[in-house]
């Protein structure tokens, strides 16, 4: 009789397990899983195009696996305390994975504690932490790019077309390229690296250069443009390159450019190979830009989460290095190679 006991209890024991959602390790693997996203600003062109194809390789996914992938996502305004908030959100809903585009990139403790505490995997992606704070537990990767080849491309851009025709571009004929610098935000990782390399790469190509200006414009188009249309109030037609961290910015000044209808077009270039700012390098306004992968990035996002919520294996195309990062390449964009990118984002 007691034995007829015992053996109906653990029955009704694996039952009610059984129902709670989540299997047992070594049962099943689960038929639903919850990644909950914040990202630090919700209008923020390139990481709206991250969240874009991120929907589509997840309906992909889900259709290809039968399991349902439920996303929760959040723009946290610019504001590190309203993500920290929306990361504990996440927590209290029962995502399995949380990915984080972090606001302020020195500032990640919060949400490494809060996760680790409740043992949540972190995937970062896009705005890069400071090592040591990747460092801290073993459940916390990043997905992204090698920031200082998109610099080095801009400057290799410049370089090549400088070769082609040296007199086109140097406007004035001093031999010196005049250039202005649209940055992207203080201390992002991103900013601070492109604004290094492109110049840098333009030196060690052999040219002379002269700084003009050099601000920062919030990866914003308007905020490129109204610092771009002051410039060329000051230095009227002696502006012969710009360099701008993004794609935006370098849109936003060449909305400056066309207003002001200069006489001899700059060189502009961007970063991130955005649908518009490949279309500007297609009608010629913008002389080439450096795509940032954002369907790499999007997918190994999506599959990073997935397989770490279902506890399978990452595919074998992507690979974790130092079993934390995956970045992409960026490659270069211009006249010359757009037709390689014409269905890029299809
Ligand atoms: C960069 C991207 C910018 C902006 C920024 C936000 O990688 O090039 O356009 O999206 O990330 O963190």
């Amino acid at each position: 009789m007691k034995k007829g006991m015992a053996v109906l209890l653990c029955a009704l024991l694996v039952a009610t397990l059984a129902g709670c959602g989540r299997p047992l390790t070594g049962t099943e693997p689960p038929k639903t899983i919850k990644i909950g996203i914040s990202v630090y600003d919700q209008y923020d062109t390139f990481v709206s195009l991250l969240n874009e194809r991120f929907d589509q390789f997840k309906r992909e996914k889900e259709q290809q696996t039968g399991v349902t992938i439920t996303v929760l996502r959040e723009g946290a305004g610019g504001s590190q305390v309203t993500q920290n908030n929306q990361v504990e959100a996440f927590i209290r809903d029962g995502c399995d994975i949380i990915c984080v585009n972090l606001v302020d990139r020195t500032d990640a403790a919060m949400v490494i504690e809060k996760a680790e505490a409740a043992n949540i995997p972190v995937v970062f992606f896009n705005r890069e932490l400071v090592e040591e704070d990747l460092e801290r537990w073993n459940k916390l990767y990043y997905v992204g790019a090698y920031a200082l080849e998109s610099g080095k491309i801009q400057g290799e851009i410049v370089a090549d077309r400088c070769r082609q025709n040296m007199a086109e571009v140097d406007i004035n004929g001093d031999g010196i390229l005049q250039y202005v610098m649209l940055e992207g935000e203080a201390g992002h990782q991103d900013a601070v690296v492109r604004t290094e390399y492109s110049v840098s790469t333009l030196i060690a190509e052999g040219y002379a250069v002269e700084r003009l200006e050099d601000e920062i414009a919030n990866w914003s188009r308007a905020q490129a443009e109204t610092k771009m249309a002051q410039w060329l109030a000051t230095h009227g037609g002696a502006i012969e390159v710009v360099f701008a961290n993004n794609d935006d910015m370098a849109l936003g000044a060449i909305d400056a450019l066309k207003k002001a209808n200069v006489e001899r077009w700059p060189l502009v270039v961007g970063i991130d190979g955005t649908p518009v700012g490949m279309q500007a390098v297609r009608e010629g306004t913008m002389t080439g830009t450096a795509l940032n992968d954002a369907n790499g990035q999007a997918q190994a996002l999506m599959e990073l989460a997935f397989s770490l919520a279902m506890g399978q294996p990452l595919p074998a195309e992507f690979t974790l290095q130092e079993g934390k990062y995956i970045r992409f390449p960026y490659k270069t964009v211009t006249a010359e190679t757009l037709n390689l990118y014409e269905d890029f984002y299809k």
